[in-house]
């Protein structure tokens, strides 16, 4: 059996993948694996796609996808390298593993062949996300590819050399975002709202300011100013935040992911 689409490790991202691929691509050229057998049998019977092992997929599949946290990478390609190696067919490695170059990739791969590195967020599994991907020069053309992944959401090709920063305000930033999606609703469950609706008006917040952002095309500070009038509520706000160094503190958390993240597999 073959399959467009293989997806070793069924975890957050894996399976947040799958769910996109599986709204482009029949069911049944899915393929998922994981440690758990469980965990890849419960994605596969939610997308309609195959639970398989970890050879199948590497023999069998049109586009890997290597779902495993980087750490996990030496020993996932120790199985896999050899079956690789047997591989004359069209292929192409998916990486999605932070802080791992495609040099990287290929040198465990132990043979030269096509990678695509992706940087996706985890709402690509509702059609929201992002996915930032580089080629490299083994992979002739990516309409394939950016076909497939269409219905993650916002797919953009980014040069190798960036891509360590992007994943820092696409990869890492929602946790941040539902920190301060939960830090605004608990204050307005602090000034009487209903948890639900606190939530439900953060997140309604968050969304419509975004895309006035990105439709307007101003500058976020000069929204920003067309929303505190002078003496007025949301200026009082604005100062809370300053004296707390709200947007160092965001830097700070950019630049730390991004530290951190050259440093993944030590
Ligand atoms: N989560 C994100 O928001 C995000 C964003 C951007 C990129 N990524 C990247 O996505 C990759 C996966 O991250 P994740 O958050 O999805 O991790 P995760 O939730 O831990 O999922 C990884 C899964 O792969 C399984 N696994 C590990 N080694 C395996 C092997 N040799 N064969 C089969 N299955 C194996 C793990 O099983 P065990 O738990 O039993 O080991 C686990 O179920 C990472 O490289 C990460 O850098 C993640």
């Amino acid at each position: 059996m073959k399959y467009l689409a293989g997806f070793i490790g069924s975890g957050n991202m894996g399976s947040a993948l799958a769910q996109a691929v599986a709204k482009t691509t029949c069911p049944n050229e899915i393929a998922v694996s994981d440690h758990s057998k469980k965990k890849a049998e419960d994605l596969a019977s939610a997308l309609g796609a195959t639970a398989v092992d970890n050879a199948e997929i590497v023999k069998n599949a049109k586009y890997i996808f290597l779902g495993v946290k980087p750490q996990m990478l030496k020993k996932l390609f120790k199985e896999i390298a050899p079956l690789l190696a047997e591989r004359n067919d069209e292929f192409v490695l998916v990486t999605m593993a932070a802080g791992t170059s495609i040099s990287e990739i290929t040198e465990l791969a132990e043979r030269s062949c096509p990678i695509i590195r992706i940087m996706p967020n985890t709402p690509v599994s509702i059609g929201r996300g992002i996915i930032l991907f580089t080629a490299n020069e083994n992979v002739a053309d990516t309409t394939e590819f950016c076909e497939m992944m269409k219905m993650a959401g916002t797919i953009d090709e980014i040069p190798e050399n960036l891509i360590d920063a992007a994943s820092c305000v696409t990869g890492c930033s929602p946790a941040w975002i539902y920190m301060f999606i939960e830090a605004l609703s608990d204050g307005g469950v602090k000034c009487g709202l209903p948890r639900a609706k606190a939530i439900s008006y953060a997140c309604d917040a968050l969304i419509g300011s975004a895309m006035l952002v990105k439709e307007s095309g101003k500058h976020p500070g000069q929204l920003k100013d067309e929303v505190t009038s002078p003496g007025g509520t949301t200026i009082a706000g604005v100062h809370a935040l300053e004296k707390k160094s709200f947007r160092g503190t965001v830097m700070d958390a950019v630049t730390s992911a991004y530290k951190r993240t050259l440093n993944l597999k030590k």
